[in-house]
């Protein structure tokens, strides 16, 4: 029998479901054992529900698994969730309640003052805000959420900036690729030749959550970071990676060389503790004048690392610089699928073996 904890996917057939089911393929800890979709889905195997659209194949496993209700009843305890926000914000909670480890990707919940909105390399203590949650308290389940895929990339570059050097003022503008608005997403007559200078809700989720993920657990209560914070978003004709250029106004004086070193030398408790998905490097500096590029940069560390470029003075602010993230594995799944390592090492999934 295996040892694995078995997890369930909540929208397994969508984007993020699907690279869900490609990072858990072969993952050391956690096994898939339930699938959920819509009742599009519902009561079909998987091959036939989903309209797969990665390059590894389905998993022979997963492709024969009949989609389930997305219900709580013979769900598993612990729940990767990839769901719409508006679907979320009803179907978590009931999750939550029936005594599950929700790990969402969703926004529904992640502004939630007793929520967790984790990235484990930056702010992995505001777990804890778990313990005050009331579905804990009840049933033993609960939420756990991560950001945004552009938020992850910018606070995944701004984290060691703010450690070292803090930071007054942060202008951020995004080009982001199609495969951040699910499938099918935008059309192909939108976006082919194109930039969509308008993500629905985008900027304000940059913008909070950024603070959020900055900000220090106060007992149990996030201050968010005090910084000035604006971001503008675009849709561009790119399959995978988002993009964004930075400018930022720091507290201290920082030379480039020492900011360069912040960001090769950024190393936090998934490292430490060699989580599985952690990688070596969440953040790298690419010397290059005209790096990082999606195309080519995307993928680095397992599309975990974080790519930074570009960094030279800013006329308006003091420094500005390059950010490339992959959307669907640290913007998404990988996220999720690193927070709940960070929770089983912490102890918070223990009980939850199926
Ligand atoms: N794509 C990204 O880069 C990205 C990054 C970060 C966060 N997110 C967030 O992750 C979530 C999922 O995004 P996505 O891109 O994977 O979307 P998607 O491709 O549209 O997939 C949506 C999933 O939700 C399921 N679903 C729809 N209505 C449902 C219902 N009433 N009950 C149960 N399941 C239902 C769909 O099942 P059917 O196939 O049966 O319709 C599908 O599995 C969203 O909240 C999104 O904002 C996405």
């Amino acid at each position: 029998m295996s040892s694995k904890l078995s997890v369930g996917i909540l929208g397994a057939t969508g984007v993020v479901g699907q690279r869900f089911i490609q990072m858990l393929e072969r993952h050391p800890w956690f096994e898939v054992a339930w699938l959920a979709a819509s009742d599009r889905s519902e009561g079909k195997t998987y091959s036939d529900a989903a309209r797969w659209r990665l390059k590894t194949p389905i998993p022979a496993n997963v492709a024969e698994m009949t989609v389930s209700p997305a219900t709580p009843e013979g769900a598993p305890k612990i729940i990767f969730a990839a769901l719409d926000a508006a679907i979320a914000a009803e179907v978590e909670p009931r999750f939550a309640e029936a005594g599950c480890a929700v790990v969402s990707n969703s926004s529904a919940l992640r502004m939630q003052s007793d929520v967790p909105l984790v990235i484990p390399e930056v702010n992995a203590g505001h777990i804890t805000l778990i313990d005050g949650q009331a579905w804990r308290k009840k049933s033993g389940g609960f939420v756990v959420t991560n950001p945004n895929c552009s938020a992850i990339g910018l606070v995944l570059a701004l984290a060691p900036l703010q450690e070292q050097f803090g930071l007054e003022a942060v202008m951020a503008v995004t080009m982001q690729a199609v495969s951040g608005a699910g499938y099918p997403g935008v059309a192909s007559l939108d976006i082919l030749g194109n930039v969509i200078p308008y993500i629905r809700n985008e900027e304000e989720k940059m913008e909070e959550e950024t603070l959020k993920l900055l900000g220090k657990l106060n007992g149990t209560k996030v201050i968010p970071a005090a910084f000035a914070m604006s971001a503008q978003c675009n849709r561009v004709a790119v399959e995978d990676g988002h993009t964004e250029s930075i400018s930022v106004r720091l507290k201290t004086k920082a030379k480039r060389e020492e900011i360069i070193t912040a960001w090769n030398d950024y190393h936090s408790e998934p490292q430490d503790l060699k989580l599985p998905s952690a990688p070596e490097h969440p953040v790298v500096y690419m010397e290059a004048t005209d790096r990082p590029q999606p195309r080519f940069d995307v993928d680095m560390g397992g599309g975990m690392t974080t790519a930074v470029g570009r960094l030279r003075p800013c006329g308006v602010l003091e420094w500005k610089f390059t950010v490339l993230s992959h959307n669907t594995i640290r913007g998404a799944a990988g996220a999720a699928v690193l927070n709940a390592e960070l929770l089983k090492a912490r102890g918070y999934l223990t009980a939850s073996k199926k």
